[in-house]
């Protein structure tokens, strides 16, 4: 019994299957983080997942964190990502916009007036992120003042409704990868002493803040929820993932969330734990094939399965999977290198 291909009610949205396209940031925006015309294309072109969750769109302009990636901060940005969604719901698809604020992973080069970024702490990352000057070291980033914080969860929330003005299904609040709202889960990154840092319920308070006024702005049927404990990705340690992920779960349970989303890309089991910690809609993601995502159903162990790389080569990838198609290979070279090519002539099996 294929289970991947049976629907699934969220919230007021009827998915026809369980397959669930990842977020992935492409770089494909313009200097002012429009979103260029083709984008739309590449989503139509995966329409018939059953839910696509959009490329990271960044929340205000001290959000931003990548050369050429887009945003919903201004009227442009809004229409072009109107223009984006209307042409998914002329195909036929459904599509939730992925929210995130980078913290400290931008560079002043993104920042307005070369602004220092901000984060729960004055600690930098080790490594580089890419400028169109080449690569540039990240630095050491300004510790939010705590009456800055309600500014930066107003942020979220009018990114929030202006998805919606934009027609998208929902939002997901993005809490994985080492961006802001996980840098102050991490007590390695958060040395906070106000009520946002110290023990993991200080810690866990801005992500709650966040979907508080994202629900309060959308409705908690439409909004979704992404974590990645542990990920080795951006300094991400965690050392007591163990105890801040039951915590989280629990404490968004009561909240009648759309879903909650967590990529597995750790030694942490983040299903497992998701699974029985929380109570709601889960969707498990990180390194699914077929088989393995019919497993994890057929076990009850997740609602549906997020699948990322898997699309970026098959844009018809629930047909393939369901017919037992061979996947095609994508070309990592052009992953984010702004044009077309690698972007939206991966043809469909047919
Ligand atoms: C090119 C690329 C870009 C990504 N960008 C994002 C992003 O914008 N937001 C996000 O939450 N995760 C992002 N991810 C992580 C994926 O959403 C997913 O969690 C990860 O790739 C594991 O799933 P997979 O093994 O099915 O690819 C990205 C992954 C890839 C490969």
């Amino acid at each position: 019994m294929d289970r991947l291909f049976t629907p699934l009610r969220i919230g007021a949205l009827e998915l026809p299957s369980r397959v669930i396209m990842a977020p992935m940031t492409r770089s494909r925006a313009d200097n002012d983080g429009v979103p260029l015309d083709y984008v739309a294309d590449f989503y139509v072109q995966r329409a018939s997942a059953g839910l696509m969750l959009t490329e990271a769109i960044y929340v205000s302009p001290m959000a931003k964190g990548y050369v050429r990636t887009p945003g919903l901060t201004n009227d442009a940005q809004q229409a072009a990502w109107a223009w984006i969604v209307k042409a998914v719901h002329a195909a036929g698809g459904r599509i939730f916009a992925q929210l995130f604020h980078t913290g400290r992973v931008a560079l002043p080069d993104f920042l307005p007036g070369g602004a220092q970024p901000v984060a729960p702490s004055a600690i930098a990352i080790k490594g580089q992120n890419k400028t169109d000057d080449g690569k540039k070291d990240f630095v050491v980033p300004r510790a939010l003042e705590t009456d800055e914080i309600p500014g930066v969860v107003a942020e979220f929330a009018s990114a929030a409704k202006r998805a919606m003005a934009a027609g998208f299904d929902g939002v997901e609040i993005h809490a994985a990868s080492g961006y802001l709202i996980h840098q102050f889960l991490d007590s390695t990154i958060n040395l906070r002493d106000d009520a946002y840092g110290g023990s993991v319920e200080n810690r866990c308070r801005f992500l709650l803040e966040v979907i508080d006024g994202v629900t309060m702005a959308v409705g908690a049927a439409r909004t979704g929820i992404k974590v990645s404990p542990r990920i080795k990705f951006n300094d991400v340690v965690e050392p007591d993932a163990s105890d801040v992920y039951p915590y989280l779960s629990r404490a968004l349970s009561s909240h009648g969330l759309a879903y909650l989303h967590g990529a597995k890309q750790s030694d942490y089991d983040v299903h497992a734990q998701m699974r029985q910690h929380y109570k709601g809609l889960y969707a498990a993601g990180g390194g699914f094939n077929r088989d393995s995502a019919e497993a994890i159903l057929a076990s009850g162990g997740a609602d549906a399965v997020v699948f990322g790389k898997p699309f970026i080569a098959n844009p018809d990838l629930p047909r393939r999977m369901r017919d037992g198609v061979a996947l095609a290979e994508p070309d990592f070279a052009t992953i984010y290198s702004g044009s077309e090519r690698g972007y939206i002539d991966y043809p469909a099996a047919d």
